[in-house]
């Protein structure tokens, strides 16, 4: 029952996508997955078709108790099946927790999850950052999933995070491992995102790649358009991309 936080520094690179490829994987499958939306612009909570609740993330930073934790939790509207997906709602008010304050960094997240059972798989969103809620979802997590396009910034982004999760491991969750580098929206065609993937391969190694990349595929934005999992797309692009999270979900079960 791996918790997989997806990261990035860098904005726009996949995380989201990722998640929900993920999750609409999962589903296939028959499990049920936690989608944990940390970002404060709630792309997620909104993909993800859920209901209005009671209290949201940002209650659960304030009150990481058992009842605010399972007021906040709604099942999402995906029309497929025979998997559940249940989702723990961001609202704008959780960029209120990702400063620093200078106190020491005790997580709550960590023990808010603690309350729920019964998951097969928890994703978390992460906000394009590696700020407090980030650390946040680092300190919940079985493994950190990085995601990052063919890019010299991606790559950098990639750097920063890694140094993230090292320290987070080191201080506050020793269990906490890396699942490995997504690159996402790789151009076959394109000599420099070859050159970006290979650079990536040089610097830390060919088994922390997922295999293969997830290439460019409108798809991912019609089914983004949809509100529906890029496994409801019914092209060649939408069979490409669901075959290849559907293998990173088998490596990521595999390693929590
Ligand atoms: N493989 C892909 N092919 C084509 N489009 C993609 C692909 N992956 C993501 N996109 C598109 O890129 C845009 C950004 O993706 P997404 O929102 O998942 O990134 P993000 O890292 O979560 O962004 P943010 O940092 O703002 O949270 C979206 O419109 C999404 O549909
Ligand atoms: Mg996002």
């Amino acid at each position: 029952m791996p918790t997989v936080s997806v990261l990035s520094l860098k904005g726009g690179v996949g995380k989201t996508s990722v998640v929900l490829g993920l999750a609409g994987a999962a589903t296939v499958r028959g499990l049920a997955t936690l989608v944990v939306d940390l970002d404060p612009q709630g792309n997620a909570t909104s993909l993800l078709k859920t209901h209005k609740t009671k209290t949201t993330l940002a209650d659960v930073f304030a009150h990481p108790g058992k009842a605010t934790v399972e007021e906040a939790l709604t099942p999402c509207d995906w029309e497929i099946e025979p998997g559940e997906v249940d989702v723990l709602p961001s609202h704008p008010n959780i960029i209120r927790f990702d400063s620093w304050t200078g106190a020491a960094f005790r997580p709550r997240l960590a023990r808010a999850l603690e309350h729920l059972e019964g998951y097969d798989l928890t994703l978390i969103d992460c906000p394009p950052s590696l700020g407090a809620l980030t650390r946040e979802a680092l300190a919940a997590s079985d493994l950190a999933l990085v995601v990052t396009t063919p890019s010299f910034f991606g790559a950098q982004g990639v750097e920063r995070a890694m140094v993230e999760i090292d320290e987070i491991r080191r201080t506050v969750n020793p269990n906490l491992q890396l699942a490995g580098i997504v690159v996402n929206r790789v151009r076959s065609v394109a000599e420099e995102h070859r050159y970006r993937n290979e650079e990536l391969v040089e610097i830390y190694g060919r088994t922390q790649l997922f295999k293969p990349v997830v290439p460019e595929r409108i798809a991912m934005q019609q089914a983004e358009g949809f509100g529906q999992p890029v496994q409801t797309v019914r092209t060649a692009g939408g069979r490409e991309v669901a075959e290849i999270f559907d293998g990173y979900l088998t490596t990521l079960l595999r390693k929590g």
